[in-house]
Formats: C-alpha cells, sequence, structure tokens
C-alpha cells in the first residue's frame, strides 16, 4: 500500500477528514479533501460532519477550526507549522487604543493567535475585510496584526479612520519591487496579481490585489494569457491545474512560507495514525475567541 493509500484507509478508519491550504505542498494539496483560502477554509470547518479534522496548515488555521468546533478533534501533522505575523500585535496596545478612541473596533486579520482574538471584535481573512469594515458601525478601526492588509483596506474604505499596528508577514514583505519589474521586462503583456499582505510599492505595480483564492479566481476568468504572481509560490500548482493553457511567473527570489511547508503526507498519515498534535484551547479562552470568529461568519455572509 504506498502512503496516499494508507492515509485514504486511515481516514476512513478514524473518521477524519483532511483540510489544506493553498501554501502547502502540491503533494498534500492532491490529496486534501477540501482546499481553498482562509475564509473558505474558515467555512468549511463549521459544515464537516466528520470527527477529526487534519489541518494541514499552521497553528493560527488549526486553532480557528477547533474554536468553531469544539466538539471535534483537529489534529496538526506538525505542531511547529507556525505564522510569525500570528504574534505581532499584544493585548496591552489594544487596551491602550480602546481607552483613547472611543467607538473603537478591533478587527483581527485571521492569521493571529487565539489570545489575540480573545481581545478583538471581529476577525477578518484577505478575502472579506473590505466588507466587513464596511459594514461596521463603528468609525475608529485598529486593525491587527498585519499593517499590509490594514493599509490595503483603509484605502478601500476612506471614509474610516485606521490606527495600524506594526505586524506583517515576513514571506509577503520580502517581495521585491526590483524583481517584479524584471519579471515585467521579461513578460510584458503578464498581467500582476498580488495578495494584499504586500507592502505598498508592491501593490502599486499590481493588476489585481486579493486574497489567494480571489488571485486564483481572477486568473482563471481573465481574457490574459500571463501572470505575475505576487503570493506565497503554493498558488502555483492550482493557478496550473485550473489554467493548463496560461503562464504563471514568480519573482526570482520566488516566495516561500517555509512553516507551510513543513506539512508532509508521513506527518499526515502519523497524526492520523497516531492521533498526536491534536489542537487544544482551553474552554474559556474558546469561549471568548469564538465571538469575533462567529461575527466575521455572519457579516462576510450577509
Ligand atoms: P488567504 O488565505 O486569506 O489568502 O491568506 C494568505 C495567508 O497568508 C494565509 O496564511
Ligand atoms: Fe503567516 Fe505569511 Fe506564512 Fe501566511 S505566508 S502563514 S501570513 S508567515
Amino acid at each position: 500500500m504506498n502512503i496516499t493509500e494508507e492515509i485514504q484507509r486511515l481516514k476512513e478508519e478514524k473518521d477524519a477528514v483532511i483540510l489544506a491550504h493553498y501554501y502547502v505542498t502540491p503533494e498534500v494539496q492532491k490529496i486534501a479533501d477540501y482546499i481553498g483560502d482562509s475564509y473558505y477554509l474558515s467555512k468549511v470547518a463549521v459544515e464537516l460532519k466528520e470527527q477529526v479534522i487534519v489541518f494541514c496548515g499552521v497553528s493560527f488555521m488549526g486553532e480557528s477550526a477547533k474554536i468553531l468546533n469544539p466538539g471535534k478533534t483537529v489534529l496538526m501533522p506538525d505542531i511547529t507549522a507556525d505564522c510569525a505575523m500570528a504574534h505581532m500585535a499584544d493585548p496591552e496596545t489594544i487596551q491602550r487604543m480602546r481607552e483613547e478612541y472611543e467607538d473603537l473596533a478591533v478587527v483581527c486579520y485571521i492569521n493571529s493567535t487565539a489570545e489575540l482574538k480573545r481581545h478583538s471584535d471581529v476577525c477578518v481573512t484577505s478575502a472579506n475585510a473590505v466588507k466587513i469594515v464596511k459594514a461596521l458601525p463603528n468609525q475608529n478601526i485598529f486593525f491587527i496584526p498585519d499593517r499590509n492588509l490594514a493599509h490595503f483596506v483603509a484605502e478601500q474604505v476612506p471614509e474610516k479612520h485606521f490606527v495600524y499596528n506594526e505586524g506583517y508577514c515576513p514571506v509577503h514583505e520580502e517581495i521585491q519591487v526590483q524583481e517584479i519589474r524584471k519579471e515585467k521586462e521579461l513578460h510584458p503583456l503578464a498581467k500582476v496579481l498580488t495578495h494584499p499582505e504586500c507592502p505598498r510599492a508592491v501593490r502599486e505595480l499590481s493588476d489585481y490585489i486579493g486574497s489567494t483564492s480571489g488571485i486564483i479566481a481572477c486568473a482563471g476568468k481573465s481574457e490574459d494569457r500571463e501572470f505575475i504572481i505576487c503570493t506565497e509560490n503554493g498558488v502555483r500548482y492550482e493557478l496550473e491545474r485550473q489554467n493548463p493553457e496560461k503562464k504563471f511567473y514568480f519573482t526570482k527570489t520566488e516566495p516561500i512560507c517555509h512553516d507551510m511547508k513543513k506539512i508532509t503526507l508521513e506527518k499526515i498519515r502519523d497524526v492520523l495514525m497516531n492521533g498526536g498534535n491534536e489542537t487544544q484551547v482551553t474552554e474559556e479562552l474558546r469561549r471568548d475567541s469564538v465571538r469575533p470568529l462567529e461575527r466575521m461568519l455572519e457579516l462576510a455572509g450577509k
């Protein structure tokens, strides 16, 4: 029996389902039951019938699935796979901002720890942040942890006042403007599709800005044949699978999230076999952090 068959057998035996983010390796994407961006995966997580969720992603993703499904078992193939940005804010600053601004909404990117979510009013993902911030009754927005996504949202919602936090994704932050210009020289007809976690200078060179699912949908619908993709290189697999006739280029220094790449088929098989790396969230933390997640699902669905 090969490892894919072994995983298949274990999934049935353990009543398990595999969720994966687009940034994991193609091997892992191929065996996933559901694959998508952070918003899609959080929606799917509340609709599953299986008892065990194997989450092929980083810790905030497994944590969010557990918070939304306390009765289920959430297993992480690699417990050390974490998102650096998820820790780049702190409850003390949130408290200070609440004292400083009346009418403050603390808007928390889902790429954050449960501890940060518990101090927030609503969660967002890159796919729904603009819609949700627009829908909030509050005039003052403290957006944590990502400064780049915050600035992108602020540009789309100029009628509100934003307070910024200095978090960032080290993978998107490192995408170099000179390297995009070089790709544009090499492929003058290519359109630039960019994730909003990128800095402003990269966003300014872009034809489209959106979540990983947004980028994939945009490339699929477009009449254009060539694209320069400014996000993590894991999306290449789905882009090429859906559009074999189109060409996708990345910057010379390919953006790679090494934490996402920690997930392997062997680790998936092992957690399915031995039930290891179970995500744990205390009931008290869960009660507090579920509110902003549920509010996101409610506002994004409207
Ligand atoms: P999306 O899944 O919202 O596109 O965000 C990308 C990301 O960085 C996930 O960690
Ligand atoms: Fe976090 Fe960036 Fe990796 Fe996404 S790509 S998990 S934001 S470090």
